[in-house]
């Protein structure tokens, strides 16, 4: 019976003392297991973890992107992106034999915030400034990292990001608003916006870069936060 109440008391306490009790650790090489444990994860480091050190990834804030492409310069600033709590994870791959790993998921957000436009935007003239709106349906990141392993403060192995980089496709569709563009012109705003949502593929093709890094470089310091406070032994049956 004393056995029983201490072996009870054992496991709550290994389990309240957990780190991370929203990941399920998997074995090395286990697939459908870690796959279904990083959608299960998903929610609880985009709602941010400020014991772990994790910000909130959704709504997401960027105070500043410069996009310069050719003729544009086009600013955005105080940017607010929403949406990435309900991305979906289509793949990982997690094997601590190999250095590249990789995740593949899948989007739809909404970017807005105040932007400054000038040059040419997919040969049109574009010149303005005030608010704007971008919507992307479906969008798909592949992104790979490069992973080492080092001690922790916790004198524990962890995983560091070393490298890291992307691919990115738009899948169905982006939609684009800038408020007052040509000062509020509307004759000269509107074929623009026409225009813009109807080649939202070539749009985004100039547009999205410079964003789709900013948007990946915070979900991938999100990651490297995560990695540095948990051990890799919370994360990996051995
Ligand atoms: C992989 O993990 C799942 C649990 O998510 C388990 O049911 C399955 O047996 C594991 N497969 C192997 C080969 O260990
Ligand atoms: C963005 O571009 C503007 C104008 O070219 C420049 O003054 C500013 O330093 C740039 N900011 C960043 C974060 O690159």
């Amino acid at each position: 019976m004393l056995c029983c109440i201490i072996y009870l008391f054992t496991l709550i306490i290994s389990a309240t003392c957990s780190l991370v009790p929203f990941i399920t650790p998997c074995r090395n090489g286990n697939h459908t297991c870690t796959l279904a444990s990083a959608r299960a994860a998903l929610p609880y480091i985009a709602a941010g973890q400020p014991e772990l050190d994790l910000k909130p990834l959704d709504p997401l804030h960027i105070p500043i992107i410069n996009i310069t492409q050719g003729p544009l310069q086009l600013t955005l600033t105080d940017n607010v992106i929403t949406g990435l709590k309900d991305c979906k994870i289509n793949d990982i791959r997690l094997d601590t034999t190999k250095l590249e790993q990789l995740i593949v998921i899948l989007c739809t957000t909404e970017e807005t915030g105040n932007y400054k436009a000038s040059g040419q935007l997919v040969l049109l003239p574009v010149e303005g400034e005030g608010k704007y709106n971008i919507k992307t349906r479906d969008m798909i990141f592949k992104v790979t990292t490069e992973i080492t392993t080092v001690p922790g403060d916790d004198g524990k192995l962890h995983w560091h990001v070393n490298k890291w980089k992307h691919t990115y496709q738009v899948k169905t569709g982006a939609h684009f608003q800038f408020d007052n563009l040509f000062n509020g012109n509307e004759v000269l705003a509107e074929p623009i916006h026409t225009f813009l949502n109807t080649n939202w593929k070539d749009v985004m093709e100039e547009l999205a870069p410079p964003v789709i890094h900013s948007i990946l470089e915070a979900i991938v310091n999100s990651i490297k936060a995560f990695l540095k406070a948990v051990p890799i032994d919370e994360l990996v049956l051995s």
